[in-house]
């Protein structure tokens, strides 16, 4: 039995958490997968209960849990908190303390969708890239950090960005393994020519790749022109491998490029353990949209796709992974549609409904392909 830990959130992340739950449940039931779903507070819904973004208690059922799903933190409501106790540290936290130094962020355009991306269509029509970014290093958790008066009147605000060969190497692994089970390229993206904490980057991961991964293809890019080459010609990536601070910027233009942030998930994973576990955290790339929170018309479809990450990667369940990303294709070939993927023609419909299509398609997938009997479920 998997137990998973589910973390709503803020904002839309609490509506798109709803039609994940839905879909997980529908495969408890119709596909007999052991799963069990419990729910926590994160972000500003337990700051205002407990006066902290993250509880000790809820970190610690994180770090039990086979897999936690988050939804997505932070809002206006709590925008002058002290930063220490800000909605986005409860996610920080999470990330940091279960290790999870490889996020895997896949940007892929749906052919139904191609076109509700802002850029032209022969740009982005076939795309399939993923970036891996480093999650728990760099310049977010580097020391010394702070704000300090400096006198007269001055302050000084300082961030540390700071890698180790262990930590370039670690996050190297998981992005080479990648790219030996896509179109075995990587790109390997920094400020070599600026940072030494980027020519570390580039030196270590030439070493790793002479090392062990001769045989996958390995280039080097800057990251201001990484950003440039996303939406110039994107299709020439397969594997992009990069720190958390540029991840973080590179990963919200590849989203942009499949039509909407609405699309995208995203798998966190640590370190396996050696009893074969390994700390995994699902969330949607994109964050809490403050803005149409409560309305009902977010797109849960990145929060559904991040489950079937987890069906992929926390449990090897890919038959079930194909049939959720074949069902979410399908309904997107049929012309439904939430408001930030709405095309003139199509029907528009809220959360819910798309939650809803989702599990029509899976019924009708499910009768084709029969259930099988699973061992260690
Ligand atoms: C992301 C988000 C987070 C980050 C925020 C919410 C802390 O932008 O997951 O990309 O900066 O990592
Ligand atoms: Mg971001």
């Amino acid at each position: 039995m998997k137990n998973i830990l589910c973390l709503p959130g803020d904002g839309i992340g609490i509506e798109v958490m709803a039609e994940a739950r839905r879909v997980g449940d529908w495969f408890v039931k119709n596909r007999g997968l052991g799963m069990r779903f419990e729910e926590g507070l994160v972000g500003g819904s337990s700051y205002d209960v407990h006066a902290t973004p993250l509880t000790d208690q809820t970190m610690q059922r994180a770090m039990d849990a086979d897999a936690v799903l988050l939804g997505a933190v932070g809002g206006t409501k709590w925008d002058n908190l002290d930063f220490k106790v800000k909605p986005e540290r409860g996610l920080l936290r999470l990330r940091k303390d279960m290790d999870l130094f490889a996020n895997l962020r896949p940007a892929f355009v749906y052919p139904a969708l191609a076109e509700a991306s802002t850029l032209k269509l022969d740009v982005v029509s076939g795309l399939d890239i993923l970036i891996v970014r480093e999650l728990t290093g760099g310049v977010y958790f580097g020391e010394p950090r702070g704000i300090s008066d400096i006198g007269n009147g001055q302050r000084r605000g300082i961030n540390t960005q700071v890698y180790t060969t262990a930590e370039i190497h670690r996050v190297g692994r998981v992005a080479f393994d990648i790219a030996r089970k896509r179109n075995n390229r990587l790109c390997s993206v920094e400020k070599a020519n600026v940072m030494e904490s980027g020519l570390l980057w580039r030196e270590e991961i030439t070493k790793l790749h002479k090392a062990e991964f001769a045989d996958v293809e390995l280039s080097h890019m800057y990251a201001d022109n990484c950003a440039m080459q996303l939406v110039r010609n994107p299709k020439q990536f397969d594997v992009i491998v990069t720190d958390n601070l540029f991840g973080d910027l590179l990963s919200d233009a590849a989203a942009m490029l499949t039509g909407s942030l609405g699309m995208l998930p995203s798998a966190s994973l640590g370190a396996t353990d050696k009893n074969g576990k390994r700390r995994a955290l699902y969330e949607p790339v994109h964050g809490s949209a403050p803005d149409i929170a409560g309305k009902g018309v977010a797109n849960p479809l990145a929060t559904i796709l991040s489950f079937g990450m987890m069906l992929r990667y926390s449990f090897g369940w890919s038959d079930d992974a194909d049939m959720l990303e074949k069902a979410v294709g399908n309904v997107l070939e049929s012309g439904v549609r939430t408001r930030d993927i709405q095309q003139a023609g199509k029907k528009l419909v809220s959360t819910k409904e798309m939650g809803e299509a989702v599990m029509n398609e899976l019924e009708r997938l499910a009768a084709m392909a029969p259930r099988r009997e699973r061992s260690g479920a």
